[in-house]
């Protein structure tokens, strides 16, 4: 795997290069499973397999939450390099924003509700940074998890309003064996508290549960629940079990909507 420790040196690398069979996984490093599957699939489509490593400081509201994001680079780079990624770049924030964040991407729909409601900016930063590093690469298929399946569906309308030649993938959510989707953040948690989360996967495909009655539950067992939601046929949630921040959504199936 070639290592790009600065955008400069990725521009140079790939200068004259074929792009028409790249393709890029951007992530915030701390990678895990759920990053796994979306890199195994863009190594399997594409001959040049790119990945990005870098922590987007204005995705983040909260200075807090950007201080605490887990910083694993070692890790990361024999995970990447044993699951044959080609290139990894690692992008630094005066290559990103040469004039800070004073132009940016933003949506006045969508980006308003669920993680957008209260995280103000949230997905301005993050269509910002995800139009830079694909313009950047040039890559063909970018590969997205629905677990953040607002950030897929705002991505993928950018790209189509913006006629950016690219296409967004959006890959299914992993797992663990309770059925708690994969996060870096579930690295913050207490056994007790990832006893807790792993319950809130089973509450949100309940059939039988209004959303007011998960987020009581969920309230009841100790969560913070930000929102729980219905739209865009499926079920979305947010909630906090100490300072952390777990999301998951899952699809609505007709007997969801009867409930
Ligand atoms: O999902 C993420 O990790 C980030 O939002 C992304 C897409 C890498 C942009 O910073």
């Amino acid at each position: 795997m070639i290592i790009h420790e600065s955008v400069a040196e990725w521009m140079k690398a790939s200068e004259g290069g074929d792009a028409s069979a790249r393709g890029l996984v951007p992530t915030m490093g701390a990678l895990h499973e759920g990053h796994g599957s979306l890199i195994r699939q863009c190594v399997s489509d594409n001959t040049q397999s790119l990945v990005t490593i870098y922590v987007n400081p204005t995705q983040f509201e909260n200075p807090d939450d950007l201080s605490n994001y887990p910083d694993s680079l070692q890790d990361d780079i024999r995970y990447l390099e044993s699951l044959g990624v080609s290139d990894l770049i690692l992008p630094r924030y005066k290559e990103l924003y040469p004039f800070d964040f004073t132009l940016f991407v933003d949506e006045s729909l969508d980006s308003k509700v669920l993680c957008g409601k209260n995280r103000i900016g949230h997905f301005k930063g993050v269509l910002s940074v995800v139009m830079k590093l694909i313009n950047l690469t040039q890559a063909r298929r970018v590969y997205f998890g629905k677990k953040d399946f607002q950030q897929y569906r705002l991505v993928s309308k950018m790209v189509e309003a913006y006629f950016m030649p690219t296409r967004i993938v959006g890959m299914e959510t992993v797992r663990d064996e309770h059925g708690l989707a994969l996060s870096s953040r579930n690295r913050r948690l207490s056994p007790e508290q990832l006893n807790l989360a792993r319950q809130m996967n089973g509450l949100l495909r309940n059939m039988l549960l209004s959303t007011d009655e998960i987020t009581r539950q969920l309230n009841d067992w100790g969560f913070r629940v930000d929102y729980c939601e219905e739209r865009w046929d499926r079920r979305f949630i947010a909630a906090y079990l100490g300072d952390v921040r777990l999301i998951d959504n899952v699809e609505m199936t007709a007997d969801v909507r009867a409930s």
